[in-house]
């Protein structure tokens, strides 16, 4: 489909270089689905869909200059509405997986479509990685920012309440791409909402990531069964191939025999976040100097390698994604949730919103 170029915003500053395209994208249930360009004074730019509140591209330079995408997506809308991997999607209402799709609250048991063996993964079938967001192109603020809203409504993909979700994402001059979340229900409900980016830093599409540098500041991950459901444990990472308090590639350990690597066919794991320092994941390239930091205020991450990637999903400029060629850090709370009464609370109520942040930072080293 051609692209229809239909406005084109610069934002507060008023600096030419820093605005915000918006380009015809198709058309979902009826609601038209938008493509956003969002470039910074560096001319390094970002691309979004209102389809999934879905991060499309992410261009920034190697240490040589050399500008690259480095997140997976697709060329079409079709490609988006196909696809079950959930590339760049913002996944909700309850990001990651809930046994046998069942959960209890206030006495009450929901019942959730399964998706995912015996389990539902990122909400259900039909969850917000796939609804027509509704989109606005800020204006007044200081870097170029466009927020997505969802309304979902009582016990849609059997989840209990009418629910706004908002991600707004600012594209600064610094590269990060800040995702500032808002969720309000008006019947206590269950929340867990991340970004499900892939990224590979070498480039999309480029080689795979086991030669990537991994840091992770978590003292604990949350060991899982062969379904993928924690089993409820905490376990230190201390002498384990989960331990990247100090940098490791990730191809390092990633083969071992060890329980839990071969249960999750690699990492597939939340990692418990100790949410100490100001920068709670890094990964790096040594061959093209691209670092990638993530900042975020919830507390775990999930480390997932890309181990059900198979090449048959094929994305932006034909680049055919492999088996380990991108990696994921989904900030959330701790996956299954509502069944582990030891984990992190994610009741929302109507009294009090869930407002999260969570920031990719891109530079080089
Ligand atoms: C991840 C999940 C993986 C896999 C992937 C999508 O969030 O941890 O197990 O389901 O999404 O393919």
């Amino acid at each position: 489909m051609a692209l229809v170029m239909l406005g084109m915003a610069s934002c507060g500053n008023n600096k030419a270089k820093e605005m915000i395209t918006t380009e015809s994208f198709g058309t979902f249930e009826g609601k038209d689905i938008f493509l956003y360009t969002l470039t910074n004074k560096n001319g390094d730019f970002i691309r979004l869909s209102n389809y999934g509140a879905v991060i499309v591209e992410i261009n920034v330079p190697d240490r040589n200059g050399k500008r690259d995408n480095v997140t997976f997506g697709y060329d079409t809308f079709e490609g988006y509405a196909n696809g079950d991997l959930y590339f760049g999607k913002v996944v909700g209402q309850y990001a990651n997986r809930i046994a046998k799709g069942k959960f209890s609250l206030d006495g009450v048991e929901y019942t959730l479509a399964l998706n995912n063996g015996p389990n539902t993964l990122h909400g259900g079938p039909t969850g917000w990685h796939s609804r027509a967001w509704d989109a606005e192109v800020l204006k007044g603020t200081d870097f170029p920012a466009v927020k997505f809203t969802y309304h979902k409504s009582d016990m849609e993909e059997g989840f209990p309440g009418h629910v706004v979700a908002e991600v707004v994402y600012t594209w600064t001059d610094d590269n990060e791409i800040i995702m500032d979340y808002k969720v309000t229900t008006d019947k206590n409900t269950v929340i867990n909402i991340t970004n499900h980016a892939y990224f590979n830093l070498h480039g999309a599409g480029v080689g795979d990531i086991l030669d990537h540098e991994a840091l992770i500041r978590a003292s604990a991950f949350t060991p899982v069964d062969s379904t993928l459901i924690p089993t409820g444990e905490i376990r230190p990472v201390e002498g384990t191939p989960f331990d990247f308090r100090t940098p490791h590639l990730i191809g390092e350990r990633i083969a071992m025999d060890y329980d839990q690597l071969v249960l999750g066919g690699g990492y597939d794991h939340n990692f418990v976040l100790d949410n100490v320092e100001p920068v709670d994941a890094e990964v790096y390239d040594p061959s093209t100097g691209r670092l990638l930091e993530v900042i975020t205020d919830q507390p775990g991450v999930q480390l997932y390698t890309g181990n059900f990637l198979n090449g048959t999903q094929t994305g932006r400029g034909g680049k055919v994604y492999n088996y380990r060629t991108g990696f994921c850090l989904e900030t959330q709370h701790f996956p299954d949730s509502p069944n582990q009464s030891a984990f992190p609370s994610v009741v929302l109520t109507p009294e009090e919103p869930f407002l999260s942040s969570t920031t990719f930072r891109f530079s080089v080293r």
